[in-house]
């Protein structure tokens, strides 16, 4: 049996059916393991993945080891593992996982050591810890490192400030930035998989509640949607003058979180950074108000604020703590502030991380061919490659549509034809 740490090998036939359920849905991802398979693209390469670890993600190491790599996985957040597919991935496939649903930060990063004890040669990440790691912790290992692929928006922006700060000391490919990836997994992904959460976690009715989404960018979008889509009266706040112009003109009511405080029934952070709903906020919510958080850290609720106010706190529910209030009002807190769809539901849905995890594979094949050529930066997946997803996704779907005819081009590539 190779090297891992997961909570029970007992869980593996239950994830072995969850893991095949999703394939079902991720055609684009069984192409790219297809080719893969004769091509073996990866073959020499080990890589390092700090993941999910969902049945999505299982299909995803499962591309790259049929594509000849050498596959390590370990957890990119301490409540995002679904442990009978850590289980299955080691008992039936015979990769190393290092996950366990509920892990403490001590495990969290000794697990993340694990993952990079192997030496890889190219790592992936979701929110960029194993490269923090690899940086300020194991320089050692960079001589050995052909470049790294990143998953999320946090983890671009962290990478991004490496990059400016000049540590960054390997190429790494922003795979959040390609269009197939946040375009659907960022809006249509967390939109649904947020809602999924918080009624897992709460069972609660959304209709005719006011619903606060605190960020408007590409993952707010989509939970402001979808709650509208529920029947909720979404109000949305921002710090970017341009994404609180756009919420107004998509029909949502924009005002300041100590404002939106007063009135909501459920918030939802997922602005990606910190502090966003303090403790003031929290002493002027209603009695029962809902808050979650579905950016990737859990720093956008501040707890230790909340727990200075408390009188006591209780588990009423899974996932579900109650803060009662010194001034007698109780809070509800999803997920311990972390992300909401990932720990209380099971993340995307195969279909749109079909979309995520093609780029990831064909960004380390990218990687393994042209790392001599590439500098310490961070690059976007190329342009071909995106759109090579996309012309997949809809053959995948059935859906055809026209081609430019030779006018049209003409026109296109013209300045001269006015009215
Ligand atoms: N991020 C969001 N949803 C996910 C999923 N289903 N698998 C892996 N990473 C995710």
């Amino acid at each position: 049996m190779v090297a891992s740490d997961v909570k029970s090998l007992k869980l593996a036939s239950h994830g072995k059916l969850r893991i095949e359920w999703s394939k079902r849905d991720m055609p684009v991802l069984s192409l790219i393991e297809e080719r893969f398979k004769k091509s073996k693209p990866l073959k020499g390469q080990t890589i390092s993945c700090c993941l999910h670890i969902t049945a999505e993600t299982a299909n995803l190491l499962l591309a790259l080891k049929a594509g000849g790599a050498k596959v390590i996985a370990c957890a990119s957040n301490p409540l995002s593992t679904q442990d009978d597919v850590a289980a299955s991935l080691v008992k039936d496939y015979g990769l190393s996982v290092f996950a366990i649903k509920g892990e403490n930060a001590k495990v969290y990063y000794s697990h993340i050591k694990s993952a990079l004890d192997v030496r890889p040669t190219i790592t992936m990440d979701d929110g960029a810890d194993l490269v923090c790691e690899i940086l300020s912790k194991r320089k050692e290992l960079v001589q050995g490192l052909i470049g790294s692929t990143e998953e999320t928006t946090t983890g671009v922006i962290r990478l991004k400030a490496m990059a400016d700060q000049g540590v960054l000391a390997f190429p790494v490919v922003a795979v959040n930035d390609a269009l197939t990836k946040h375009m659907f997994d960022n809006r249509y992904g967390t939109g649904q998989s947020t809602m999924d959460g918080i009624i897992r976690a709460t069972n609660t009715l959304i209709a005719g509640r006011i619903f606060v989404v605190c960020g408007y960018g590409w993952c707010g979008h989509g939970v402001a949607l979808r709650a509208k889509g529920l029947g909720a009266d979404v109000v949305v706040t921002e710090v970017d003058p341009l994404r609180a112009l756009e919420a107004i003109m998509d029909g949502f009511r924009v005002m300041p979180i100590a404002d939106a405080a007063k009135i909501g029934d459920i918030f939802v952070t997922v602005t990606g950074d910190t502090d966003v709903i303090r403790k003031e906020h929290f002493l002027k919510m209603k009695d029962g108000a809902l808050v979650c958080n579905s950016g990737h850290f859990n720093v956008e609720l501040e707890l230790k604020g909340l727990s200075a106010v408390t009188k006591t706190k209780r588990v009423v529910r899974d996932f579900v703590d109650e803060y009662k209030l010194k001034n007698g009002n109780r809070i509800y807190i999803i997920a311990d502030g972390r992300l909401v769809n990932l720990s209380a539901a099971e993340g995307h849905p195969a279909c749109v991380m079909d979309m995520s995890f093609a780029n990831q594979a064909l960004a380390a094949e990218y990687l393994a061919k042209n790392h001599t050529t590439l500098g310490n930066k961070v690059y976007p997946v190329p342009e071909n490659i995106d759109k090579q997803i996309a012309v997949l996704k809809l053959k995948s779907l059935g859906v055809k549509i026209d081609r430019l005819t030779e006018i049209q081009k003409k026109y296109l590539a013209s300045w001269e034809f006015g009215t």
